[in-house]
């Protein structure tokens, strides 16, 4: 059986250190493991066009919607050639690291776009995936509010700022992955299971708690 693990969080929670982590340690030889990202991806038919995409988000002047359909069309192109990679290996498993929850968090909760929009413009994405049966699991990165700052703070000094980053939106997308009332009323209508990371602990000890989800959700479904 063939998993789409999804890695969800706010910006700052330690998302991309924990998939690296996991990558470096080569846990999975065993199997045919795939990590990728969005906006983008790390896979090889979507990677140049969907990696040309990031850049006129990230780089680009858009208005939301357009913002919005970029993503959307990165994420078809993507969904693609993940539906491709865990239909063709029968014990595959493609670690997306953010996938159609931050367009829900970022352009819908945090800027107002709504969610029907968001929901149709992602529909070919969704539809390919119920079609073959596959059910996302998002492992989403959570912790108080204070640490949070505490790294937003540390961050935010040491870098140059893409377009998303310049809105200033990180708190409302903050509040979107810690308050379980608007997480799962925005996104009820997907065909997903939700796992939590406690983000908040030093790196190793996240480490354990984030290696244990995916070894839980991967033993969950060979039994079936
Ligand atoms: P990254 O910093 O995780 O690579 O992501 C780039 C930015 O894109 C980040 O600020 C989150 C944002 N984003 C959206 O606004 N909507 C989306 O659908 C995705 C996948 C990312």
């Amino acid at each position: 059986m063939s998993h789409f693990i999804i890695i969800e969080g706010p910006d700052f929670s330690g998302k991309s250190t924990q998939i690296d982590m996991i990558d470096r340690r080569e846990l999975y030889k065993d199997h045919n493991v795939f990590f990728t990202r969005e906006p983008g991806s790390y896979l090889p038919e979507s990677e140049e066009r969907c990696e040309e995409i990031r850049e006129q988000i990230l780089f680009g002047n858009n208005t939301l919607i357009e913002e919005a359909n970029l993503f959307a069309e990165s994420r078809y192109i993507h969904t693609q050639e993940i539906v491709d990679i865990l239909t063709r290996y029968d014990n595959a498993v493609v670690i997306s690291d953010r996938y159609i929850i931050s367009s829900l968090a970022y352009q819908g909760y945090a800027q107002g776009l709504d969610k029907d929009v968001v929901y149709e413009l992602n529909k070919p994405s969704l539809d390919l995936l119920n079609e073959h049966d596959i059910t996302i699991h998002c492992i989403k990165f959570v912790m108080p509010e204070e640490e949070w700052e505490r790294r937003r703070n540390l961050v935010m000094i040491s870098r140059d700022l893409d377009e998303i980053e310049k809105k200033d939106i990180s708190k409302e997308v903050y509040e979107f992955f810690n308050n379980d009332e608007i997480f799962f009323n925005w996104t009820d209508g997907l065909n997903m299971k939700v796992y939590e990371v406690n983000a908040e602990n030093n790196k190793e000890t996240v480490y354990k708690e984030f290696k244990n989800i995916i070894d839980i959700i991967r033993e969950d479904l060979l039994w079936h």
